[in-house]
């Protein structure tokens, strides 16, 4: 409240610390911790399936939890039979965006435990969240190819059988390397708006589902996890490398966002970024990589010129997607598969804080409306 007994708003929630959490570590000087650790001391030192244990047990775990884990996520990757139906009756004009976060919300109906709201039951529905995620992007993508989609195999890693049930085929060592880094980077960040959208819903007492189901329709958007379906468009859009100059300082003079830049919270460089572009710059070896990447390149200069700003997770995370075979319109899903395990660990810790999240608002409207009945109206 003001000196004058008003509200005083904090447009976008701009640094308002709305709780405490554990999980994960935003350095607005251009660092990244989960649980601790940075993020630079993960990324091709482990698995994604180890973040995600990461996550939602607060620990690394040890050789033997990692297999036991594994084999719990792979197992837990079936989806119930009317989901399979559903997701195959989905128009194909629908974005996959929201047939996630219809199949989500209806993998509520088929827990079988949904009373249960135990510790050790909500860590089992974090398992099955995070293992059945996957599936339902894999499986959306195959039935839209016409194509079944491959059981997971059991000496396969977790990420590793995602993309072989996506793409149909085995990935390669290269390709599954590159989807682990892809995921570890994308599995949390802070009170980041969909993962702040799940923690609303928790602290309502709501059922994880429905907490990952606000999560998933906030992350959709293009100022969030949609942005990297939006730097495909403008790549597209941009066609020959020769017309980045004039695209990009187009969308400046016009005072245009400029898709995959900026962060509301760091000051210096998305410390996601060098890992992605790396990655891109190693997966230079296919023309079309190459292409986008020198593009990208062009972009970042003249963006970061003129504005000051950087590239933020989702600029080469679209470039590193579309190196994996995965269309724009799965980028969104990609990056929903990984954060889904940021979002339930966040879940189970505002269950454990027990407040409602309920802030204020500054009324600007009227008072003393005159009520007129319908007929007089
Ligand atoms: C991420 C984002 C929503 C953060 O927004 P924010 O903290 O509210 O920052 P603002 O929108 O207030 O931007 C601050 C300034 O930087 C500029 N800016 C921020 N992002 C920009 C972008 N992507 N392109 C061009 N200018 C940008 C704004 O125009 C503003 O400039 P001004 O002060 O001259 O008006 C914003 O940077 C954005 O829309 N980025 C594009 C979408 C995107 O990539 N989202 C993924 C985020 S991980």
């Amino acid at each position: 409240m003001s000196e004058k007994g008003e509200r005083e708003i904090v447009r976008g929630l701009r640094d308002v610390a709305a709780a405490e959490t554990s999980i994960s570590y935003v350095d607005p000087k251009g660092s990244l911790y989960y649980l601790g650790y940075n993020i630079d001391d993960l990324v091709g030192n482990i698995i994604y399936a180890e973040v995600a244990y990461l996550l939602i047990h607060k620990k690394l775990p040890n050789q033997r939890e990692l297999d036991t884990f594994n084999a719990e996520l792979i197992s837990e990757m079936k989806l119930p039979e009317a989901v399979i139906e559903s997701i195959r009756a989905t128009p194909k004009r629908c974005h996959p965006m929201d047939v996630l976060r219809t199949e989500v919300s209806r993998l509520g109906e088929y827990d079988l435990d949904a009373n249960d709201r135990s510790k050790e039951a909500d860590l089992k529905r974090a398992t099955r969240i995070i293992a059945q995620v996957p599936t339902i992007v894999a499986t959306l993508h195959r039935s839209r190819m016409d194509e079944p989609t491959p059981s997971p195999r059991e000496d396969f890693s977790f990420a590793k059988n995602f993309l072989y049930m996506f793409k149909g085929t085995p990935p390669s060592n290269e390709e599954t390397d590159v989807l682990h880094r892809l995921l570890i980077l994308h599995a949390d960040h802070g009170f980041n708006a969909s993962t702040f959208a799940a923690r609303v819903t928790a602290s309502t007492n709501s059922d994880m589902y429905s907490a990952v189901t606000s999560a998933i329709g906030t992350l959709r958007g293009p100022l969030h996890g949609g942005a990297s379906e939006k730097v495909m468009d403008m790549l597209d859009d941009i066609g020959q490398e020769e017309h980045v100059e004039e695209y990009v300082q187009g969308l400046l003079d016009n005072r245009k966002k400029v898709m995959g830049f900026g962060h509301r919270v760091y000051l210096a460089e998305d410390p996601r970024t060098k890992h992605l572009r790396g990655m891109v710059e190693k997966l230079c070896h296919r023309k079309r990589t190459m292409d986008l990447y020198r593009k990208c390149i062009k972009i970042e200069g003249i963006v970061h010129e003129r504005k000051g700003i950087y590239p933020n997770l989702d600029f080469y995370a679209a470039v590193t997607m579309d190196a994996l075979g995965v269309p724009k319109e799965f980028f969104t899903p990609f990056f929903t598969t990984s954060r889904v395990s940021g979002w339930v660990a966040h879940t189970m810790e505002q269950y454990e804080d027990a407040v409602l999240l309920r802030p204020s608002s500054k009324y600007v409207g009227t008072f003393g409306s005159t009520f007129v009945p319908i007929d007089k109206r």
